[in-house]
């Protein structure tokens, strides 16, 4: 099985776990990246079947419009019964590493919002302790440099993704070289940086369930 047959295969998993909840009256949350795409693929052939999804980037909106599936704004729902999202990091705990595809923001905002959140990935994302993969953080165009010396000062190396702009009009650093033991506390001391939008440790509030694919099926994991 190659990287996206992974991929698709854990999206059909999750598929499996979404269609009891669908109904002419519900509204799911979708995020973003490779591996949700293959999710929202799959979702098109069910589109009649229920009102439609929040998506997690205008990039999600589109591909989910373009599969039939109506589109609202987070403003105009109320809480959401599920949101499926991939990832680029997960813990045994099930916190998580996410925004490599800059769409941070809106994903923690949508996993906030939703009942239960259903993270697809495959078993290359799967760590003991978060921070291998640079932590995106979204920031205030103003504050990047500021943010970029606070970042330093608690041990990491922030790179500029130059050239990316995110929904939201803002700009992203990756930051490397973080082991981050408490993602709890780095999630929350990131977050009081003047001029960070948000930060791509989601712990505060982690996944409920991990489908991780794997070239002898699909595992479901649930935190330790
Ligand atoms: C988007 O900002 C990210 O959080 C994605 O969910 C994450 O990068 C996983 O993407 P893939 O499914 O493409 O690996």
């Amino acid at each position: 099985m190659n990287a996206d047959d992974m991929k698709k295969s854990v999206a059909l998993k999750a598929l499996e776990q979404v269609k009891p909840l669908l109904a002419e009256d519900v509204v799911i949350g979708i995020g973003t990246g490779s591996t949700a795409n293959y999710f929202i693929d799959a979702l098109g052939e069910y589109a009649m079947d229920f009102k439609g999804a929040v998506a997690s980037s205008q990039a999600s909106a589109d591909r989910l419009k373009a599969c039939g599936i109506d589109v609202f704004e987070l403003n105009e729902t109320g809480s959401l019964p599920v949101y499926v999202d991939g990832a680029d990091e997960f813990d045994p705990q099930l916190n998580l590493i996410k925004g490599g595809g800059a769409a941070l923001t809106r994903e923690k905002i949508v996993a906030q919002a939703c009942q239960r959140f259903i993270c697809i990935v495959d078993a290359s994302k799967q760590v003991d302790v978060l921070g291998a993969f640079p932590l995106p953080v979204e920031v205030i165009p103003m504050a990047r440099s500021l943010v970029a010396r606070a970042m330093v000062k608690l041990g990491g190396d922030p790179v500029y993704r130059e050239g990316v702009v995110t929904d939201n009009g803002n700009q992203i650093l990756d930051v490397h070289g973080l082991n981050i033991q408490d993602p709890k506390q780095l999630e929350q001391q990131i977050n009081n940086i003047p001029g960070v939008v948000c930060n791509g440790i989601f712990a505060l509030r982690p996944a409920d369930v991990v489908l991780m694919s794997t070239p002898d099926g699909v595992d479901e994991r649930r935190p330790l």
